[in-house]
């Protein structure tokens, strides 16, 4: 073979055919990646929260149990005994069993793949719907200000880009005395290896693959902005699933309910 042969050979071999895929598999990503993603989260979501929230069901009752004596701040509303429900990022719909009957559920959440999954159960529950929205909570413009009696989060906070602003955005739609639920995993204190491990992997792989932070300290961010809450009543606890590495990981929870 002559050698301008074998040097075009090479150029295609290292050079053209490599940065042609890379290219190929960049528009790839660009493309599909994102919504590859969300289909592959929520099929995984789907299947992890059956064990996830069979575990957590009884420690769950207690904490949603005051929302059974909350009442709506629209007098309308309240003299008929509903409520009005705001479930941010709400999945595959794994909270239904916790709400009062008389609730009217609007939802909040972008990940498009969970809507049918979502309905799926919800057609098996007593819950009233009144809208399944597909978008952030950090930008819930179709929410009007005051206009819920109650906000639900279970998992959320941690997915969310940006917590302050979601907080902003729960207290905004929360009518005055409407109460914000929240049940998250949180990062461990200072000094575990916990702690150590839960850094290394959300600023490596885990909210890459996942779209989640375990390092955060959600009780303290809910706490941080005092113009929001007039009173917060949270505690750190640890769930009760152990035997795998990713119960493990999300081990430390915080539950709690702010009051606007
Ligand atoms: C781990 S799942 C928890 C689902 C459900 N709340 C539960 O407890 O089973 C996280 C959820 O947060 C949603 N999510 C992610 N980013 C969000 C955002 N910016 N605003 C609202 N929801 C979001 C995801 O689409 C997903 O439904």
């Amino acid at each position: 073979m002559a050698t301008t042969d074998v040097v075009v050979q090479k150029a295609l071999y290292f050079g053209i055919v490599p940065i042609l895929l890379i290219f190929l598999m960049f528009m790839f990503i660009q493309k599909f990646g994102s919504s590859l993603k969300e289909r592959l989260i929520s099929a995984f979501w789907n299947r992890a929260m059956v064990k996830y929230h069979t575990a957590m069901r009884d420690i769950k009752k207690i904490h949603f149990h005051s929302m059974n004596y909350h009442k709506s701040a629209d007098l309308y509303l309240r003299n008929r005994g509903l409520l009005r429900i705001l479930e941010i990022g709400a999945g595959s719909g794994a909270n239904f069993e916790f709400f009062p009957p008389n609730s009217k559920l609007t939802v909040v959440e972008p990940n498009a793949f969970f809507e049918p999954l979502f309905y799926k159960r919800q057609s098996k529950s007593d819950i009233k719907m009144e809208k399944f929205i597909l978008t952030n909570a950090e930008d819930m413009k179709e929410v009007e200000d005051n206009s819920m009696d109650v906000v639900v989060s279970t998992l959320v906070l941690c997915s969310v880009r940006n917590v302050k602003q979601t907080l902003k955005e729960v207290h905004r739609v929360l009518a005055p005395g409407g109460k914000f639920y929240y049940w998250e995993h949180v990062h461990d204190v200072p000094g575990t290896w916990l702690h150590f491990l839960q850094n290394l992997l959300t600023y490596t792989i885990w909210d890459l693959c996942f779209g989640c932070h375990l390092n955060r300290n959600i009780d303290h961010l809910v706490a941080e902005d005092k113009t929001l809450f007039s009173h917060i009543d949270q505690k750190r606890f640890d769930i009760p699933l152990k035997k795998s590495l990713v119960w493990k990981l999300v081990r430390v929870h915080v539950m709690g309910v702010a009051t606007k």
